[in-house]
């Protein structure tokens, strides 16, 4: 399948909402937590599949501020099985040369998830290949809020004129500045909506939404959304 695939015109950054793990489960009879665990593996498989083709980097919202008003139950699960796949996947991180990145109110994270996170970051630091780029405990909003703070910081402290301030300042402020702007979008389980993810990195993206369920979304799929990026004609605003 790979060899469709045009080289060339390969989206840098893919950015994915993985949703729809709950109804996945519900449709099977099965408990909301089923669908998260089936949700990782394709977390695994998808990561792998981004590397092997050339994508430099992929995010993923694996939890939004949104979801801190879901039961502490299901927060708690979601944490765990969070922190066993940074433990698990560690290996494979490091044989397909993966950098984890996270990026988010990291801080209302419980402190072993930060402590387990940190780690993984630490010890794939080195890695040159494709970035992992988890959004955890992330909004958009927040996100360009609190760039807005750090800026508003600085001119306090005479360190940058209010003149100064363009949108490359704003950039500079993100999370995480050094990656690029986000060129597909991927949504899963039919919702057309981006749910306050990346607001200001998806300006220019490409949209791609499809009915498939989280835990349903394997390689091929992920081939057919990057075929459809490549049909596309991107203007950027301009003719
Ligand atoms: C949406 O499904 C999914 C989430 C809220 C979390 C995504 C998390 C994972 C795939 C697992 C943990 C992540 C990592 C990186 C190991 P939903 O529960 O909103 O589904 P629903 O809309 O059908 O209820």
């Amino acid at each position: 399948m790979k060899n469709h695939l045009s080289q060339h015109k390969l989206p840098k950054h893919v950015a994915i909402i993985m949703d729809g793990n709950g109804r996945w489960a519900t449709l099977k009879g099965l408990p909301r937590w089923e669908g998260h665990r089936e949700g990782v593996k394709r977390v695994k498989e998808i990561t792998e599949a981004s590397a092997e083709l050339g994508i430099e980097v992929l995010s993923l919202y694996a939890f939004s501020t949104e979801n801190w008003s879901r039961p502490p139950e299901e927060i708690e699960l979601l944490m765990m099985l969070l922190e066993e796949y940074l433990e698990r996947e560690l290996p494979t991180m490091m044989e397909h040369n993966i950098r984890l990145s996270a990026m988010g109110r990291l801080f209302r994270l419980p402190e072993s998830t930060q402590k387990k996170l940190q780690e993984t970051i630490e010890k794939t630091s080195k890695n040159t290949g494709m970035i992992l780029n988890l959004a955890l405990s992330y909004g958009g909003q927040a996100e360009i809020t609190d760039a807005c703070a750090k800026i508003a910081k600085e001119v306090k402290e005479g360190r940058l004129r209010i003149d100064e301030i363009d949108e490359n300042t704003v950039k500079a402020h993100l999370y995480r500045p050094e990656l690029p702007e986000v060129d597909l979008l991927i949504r899963t389980s039919g919702e057309i909506r981006l749910s306050n993810f990346m607001l200001w990195q998806n300006a220019y993206a490409e949209f791609y939404f499809t009915p498939v369920l989280w835990p349903d979304f394997r390689k091929g799929d992920l081939i057919k959304a990057i075929l459809e990026y490549q049909s596309r004609e991107r203007r950027f605003g301009g003719v």
